[in-house]
């Protein structure tokens, strides 16, 4: 167990960390699955080397989620218990951007049980099932934003707008290559990207980067530092 301390808790620190670095290898496990699907290949970065690099930051990615979950359970500031992380929408911390958080992993689970099991579940099932990885970056990205303390902090903001770089230009070089085929699931998903840029340039300042974000997220009153009965919180609001 880690020592408990009168200011912020060692698990809070490690909660962001591990949030962050996990944002970051999603952001990776996404752009790399796209050059792999592309057959992208170079005599430095043969077809093997990025099929390796794909799944083991897919990997990577799962042992830091792990990691953000237990932490966030064991950190005794806010009441998140185990089963938020995988029922969404169920909790009493910022219920709906912590539920998002519970839906992009239980997403990448189901995307990781059916890659580890690919031959028995079959290609198509696979290859299904892993088209819910588009859908569950977002989702993070949503869920990063709606719940983290560091939103207002410039590391945090730039990290994620990196981030979202590098997914929109993955997604075009997707959606580019073989463009005649498929031309209107190819519109579809360059037209969602595109939408969802838009609603984060809307959303954020009005949202996280607004005024009193702790409270209309969705943080218990008893958790707020200017509540009237407020407990007396050493940690203060995050
Ligand atoms: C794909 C899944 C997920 C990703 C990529 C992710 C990533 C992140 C990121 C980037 C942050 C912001 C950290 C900061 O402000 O420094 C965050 C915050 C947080 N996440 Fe997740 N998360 C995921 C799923 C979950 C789940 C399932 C839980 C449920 C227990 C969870 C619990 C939290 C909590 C409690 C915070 C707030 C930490 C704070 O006070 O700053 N996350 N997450």
């Amino acid at each position: 167990m880690l020592p408990a301390t009168a200011g912020p808790s060692a698990y809070w620190y490690l909660t962001r960390s591990t949030g962050a670095v996990a944002m970051v290898l999603l952001t990776l496990t996404v752009a790399v699955g796209v050059l792999d699907v592309q057959r992208y290949a170079t005599a430095r970065w043969p077809r093997f080397v990025i099929d390796g690099l794909h799944r083991n930051v897919a990997l990577l990615t799962m042992v830091f989620l792990v990691l953000h979950i237990v932490t966030s359970v064991l950190d005794s500031f806010a009441p998140i218990a185990l089963l938020d992380a995988f029922v969404p929408f169920v909790g009493s911390y910022r219920p709906f951007w912590l539920g998002l958080g519970a839906v992009s992993f239980d997403l990448l689970v189901a995307v990781t049980i059916t890659s580890l099991v690919r031959r028995r579940v079959g290609h198509r099932t696979w290859r299904a099932v892993h088209w819910l990885s588009y859908a569950s970056w977002p989702v993070a990205l949503l869920h990063g934003f709606g719940t983290g303390s560091d939103v207002k902090g410039t590391w945090l903001m730039v990290l994620s707008l990196l981030c979202l770089a590098v997914v929109v230009l993955a997604v075009i070089a997707r959606a580019a290559a073989g463009w005649r085929d498929g031309l209107r699931l190819r519109g579809a998903a360059l037209a969602a990207t595109a939408a969802f840029a838009l609603f984060l340039a809307v959303w954020l300042p009005s949202g996280p980067l607004g005024s009193e974000w702790a409270r209309r997220s969705g943080t218990p009153t008893t958790l707020l530092p200017a509540s009237k009965g407020a407990k007396a919180s050493t940690k203060g609001a995050r």
